[in-house]
């Protein structure tokens, strides 16, 4: 009879850990301990046994008990896991899908430009300067050695905000920026005044206004990167080498640059530089040269002391030739199937 019950335990520890739920499980444990059940009956009849056999058979019930009951315990706590996980995974609130992550958006191209252009100065060493978009005549123009009466000032198509002078401010006093350069004139002031510069290694990106329709190569609003050093002994030789290191830098070790001789009022002497593809084309990206020595004194610099040299170049421009845009006017229409190329 004790060889029964072990046999009995060993069965049912197999049949409770197949139990498929909680409901089989339980019917199990009463098949195998209640009062009906065969271990029940063999406890019955415990009375009518000699002690000798009461006391062995009596062992053998427990240790069979025991075991079934172990195994009731740990198959019920290894369904409830089961039954928690689940009811866990029904609830789960996914929060990333409801914020829409596929329709986050990103910076405008023009933006990822103008920001990998500053990466890439302050890699070599340039702080980012900035200045007004309103600016006033002696900024845009004088202090960069284009007195009012200079023929060169027709260069740029300049939007006046008091054209007549009738509000106050003295006609043609205060305009749209045409180019970045007056922040080289506004850095230079203020290194002096403030004592922290010459050496001056900035950039100054930022938008510019002109009088011009909008065409595929033409916007009245769009952006320019400024470049400004001024040091001692500073020659055309560094600038020609920063035009080249940044070109690389930016479009990589396949492409270089050239400079062709120029006009500008504000360089002495002037150059325009352009870019080459691998397909040996140059395309013009914009002007530099060694700043004025009227320009350094303008701005309180002593020109027998100072050197230095600047450039400025089209954020747009750069953009628009590095991805291949056909038309400037893509990057300001706003449709989001060109944006989302970027
Ligand atoms: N300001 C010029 C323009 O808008 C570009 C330029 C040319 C900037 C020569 C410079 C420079 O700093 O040295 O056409």
């Amino acid at each position: 009879m004790s060889d029964e019950a072990e046999q009995i335990a060993e069965a049912g520890v197999i049949r409770i850990a197949e139990a498929a739920d909680t409901t089989a499980l339980h019917d199990t444990e009463l098949e195998l301990l209640g009062k009906r059940s065969r271990l029940g009956e063999l406890k019955a009849s415990l009375r009518d046994l000699e002690p000798e056999e009461r006391k062995s058979l009596g062992a053998a019930l427990h240790s069979a008990r025991t075991k079934i009951e172990a195994a009731v315990a740990e198959r019920k706590s290894a369904l409830e896991a089961v039954a928690r996980r689940a009811r866990l995974e029904s609830e789960r609130l996914d929060l990333t899908e409801s914020l829409g992550r596929a329709n986050i958006g990103h910076a405008h191209p023009i933006t990822q430009t103008w920001e990998r252009l500053e990466d890439v100065f302050v890699g070599m060493g340039y702080r980012v300067a900035d200045g007004p978009e309103v600016e006033t005549d002696w900024f845009n123009f004088e202090a960069l050695n284009l007195p009012p009466s200079h023929p060169a000032r027709s260069l740029w198509d300049t939007l006046y905000l008091d054209p007549t002078g009738l509000d106050g401010v003295g006609p043609e006093q205060l305009l749209l920026r045409t180019h970045t350069s007056p922040v080289q004139a506004r850095t230079m002031l203020s290194a002096v005044r403030e004592g922290w510069g010459p050496p001056i290694y900035v950039v100054c990106p930022g938008r510019v206004y002109r009088r011009d329709t909008a065409d595929s190569t033409h916007l009245p609003v769009f952006h320019q990167i400024e470049g400004l050093v001024i040091d001692r002994g500073i020659t055309m030789g560094d600038l020609s080498g920063t035009i080249e290191t940044f070109t690389k830098a930016y479009f990589g070790e396949a492409l270089t640059s050239r400079m062709r001789p120029s006009y500008f009022p504000f360089t002495e002497p002037s150059a325009e530089f352009d870019i080459s593809g691998p397909d040996g084309e140059w395309l013009e990206l914009g002007g530099c040269g060694m700043v004025h020595p009227n320009v350094l004194a303008s701005c309180g610099l002593d020109p027998e002391e100072w050197s230095g040299f600047a450039f400025g170049f089209g954020i747009d421009r750069l953009a628009k030739v590095r991805h291949e845009v056909e038309d400037l006017r893509d990057f300001i229409t706003n449709d989001q199937r060109f944006l989302e190329q970027f």
